[in-house]
């Protein structure tokens, strides 16, 4: 008997696959057809695979041409397999060709022609009703953003506004897109809207753009104000748009996969989180200079604030801040400490103190370490009393890590709006904790004058 096996993800099941399939059995007596894993697939940077495993699963087996149907999971698990069901041959598609020449050694590789005009990628873009993604801002984190998306299928950067109409040209000439002089033209021409303007510009420009129907994704912090996030996310609500805000950290998987770890009641009861994140900056950047809004909190505040909120809740009892101020008045340092109802947490950020960024989150069995970078989370440790009992996990972090927050955004596009990775109170909290920061900032300073 031959026995022959294929590989792949068979998301929107078409022709081609079929055809692969059809042709594959045809090769041998008994075909074996793995299919990928969610967590595989985003591993490897294929990030909107639309059906779910079982539904791929139960369309590769109408067919009729699979005798068995596994799950791939694992980079490596190809050799595996093929030695565990004695395979004679293996196939893919043609687009795979001399990928798997090194499997040569154990059984026959044969590359099937692809059909042509028809992909998954093709499918899912025809799917989304956004596509034309404009961007407010052109620093950095707007670069890194248009880079981001070009690994997300069916979305592309279209254009940009900046009121500083050379930085829009330069940003546009760079990425390859257009740039807009007047901004409602720009937002007409676009489905959704990335605000990576100053931190102070978020409110304003995410109104605008929630005005004009569009969909938004706004950069941390969204807002200073309790009251314009609860703002911005009722206009949405009322507009029916999407509106989220873009924390990395709070999409990335292996954060997600360390938030259900916790939560999971591994470590027992959590008492205790301490979150930090430093990084020191040239003192002459925006972020040290801008004596209105620059500073470590502003800047870093979202991330460290991140796990408490997300693991005890969006309320605490209690909430005070310590800063090292510089002196233009910016904090170069910040430590803020909570009481919540069941635990305590600190959340410490710095621009011009270094310090380890490490996240521990401490419980009544256990506790959970992360060392830096927590913020892209890919591995992470569970400890018990026990020194020798540590649990490892790991997870991959692509690029910039924007792409899990876009490919998550599009997913959640007209379905039932499920914000869970990083909830409406989460980020009104968060714009709460922010004013309270400034507010305090301000009357300090303005004691500060009084004494001099
Ligand atoms: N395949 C094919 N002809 C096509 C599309 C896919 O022969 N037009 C083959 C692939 O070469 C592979 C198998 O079908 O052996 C499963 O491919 P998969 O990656 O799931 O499908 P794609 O449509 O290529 O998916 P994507 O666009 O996401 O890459």
């Amino acid at each position: 008997m031959t026995k022959v096996i294929t590989y792949g993800t068979f998301d929107l099941f078409h022709a081609g696959h079929y055809r692969l399939l059809e042709r594959a059995k045809a090769l041998g007596d008994y075909l074996i057809v793995g299919v990928t894993t969610e967590s595989f697939d985003k591993a490897r940077g294929k990030l909107n695979v639309v059906d779910s495993l079982v539904t791929r699963m139960e369309n590769v087996k109408k067919t009729g041409f699979a005798d068995e149907i596994i799950i791939e999971e694992s980079v490596g698990q190809k050799f595996s397999d093929i030695k565990k069901y004695g395979i004679d041959i293996f196939t893919v598609g043609s687009d795979w060709r001399g990928k798997f020449d090194y499997l040569n050694d154990y059984c026959k590789v044969v590359y099937l022609e692809r059909t042509k005009d028809i992909s998954s990628t093709m499918l899912r873009e025809k799917q989304r009703s956004i596509q034309r993604v404009g961007i407010i801002g052109t620093g950095r984190i707007a670069g890194r953003f248009v880079q981001e998306i070009k690994s997300v299928s069916g979305v592309e950067g279209q254009s940009v506004y900046n009121p500083h109409i050379e930085s829009a040209k330069r940003f546009a000439a760079t990425w390859d897109m257009t740039h807009c002089d007047n901004l409602q033209d720009f937002l007409n021409g676009v489905d959704l809207v990335y605000v990576a303007s100053p931190h102070e510009t978020h409110y304003e420009y995410s109104k605008a753009a929630i005005e004009a129907g569009k969909h938004v994704i706004c950069e941390k912090p969204m807002a200073l104000k309790k009251s314009h996030a609860e703002e911005l996310f009722d206009m949405a609500k009322n507009k029916g748009v999407y509106f989220f805000e873009g924390i990395k950290t709070a999409y990335c998987p292996g954060f997600h996969k360390l938030i259900g770890v916790a939560c999971s009641g591994r470590i027992g009861a959590i008492r205790n989180i301490e979150a930090c994140f430093t990084k020191l900056e040239n003192p002459n950047t925006r972020e040290l200079t801008d004596v209105n809004y620059g500073g470590s909190f502003l800047e870093l505040g979202s991330y460290v604030l991140l796990p408490m909120l997300k693991i005890f809740g969006a309320e605490y009892e209690d909430l005070r801040f310590e800063s090292i101020w510089g002196d233009n008045g910016l904090d170069l340092f910040t430590k803020t400490s909570f009481r919540f109802s069941h635990g305590i947490a600190t959340a410490t950020c710095g621009l011009g103190v270094k310090s380890e960024g490490r996240l521990l989150i401490a419980g009544t069995k256990g506790y959970i370490v992360v060392g830096a970078p927590w913020w892209k989370t890919e591995y992470f440790e569970v400890h018990y009393e026990d020194p020798d009992k540590i649990e490892k996990y790991t997870e991959s972090f692509l690029g910039y890590g924007l792409r899990y927050e876009i490919s998550d955004f599009l997913s959640q596009l007209g379905k039932e709006k499920n914000d869970f990775k990083l909830t409406r109170s989460e980020s009104v909290a968060m714009a709460g904790i922010m004013e309270k920061f400034l507010e305090e900032k301000h009357s300090l300073h303005r004691l500060d004058r009084f004494l001099r």
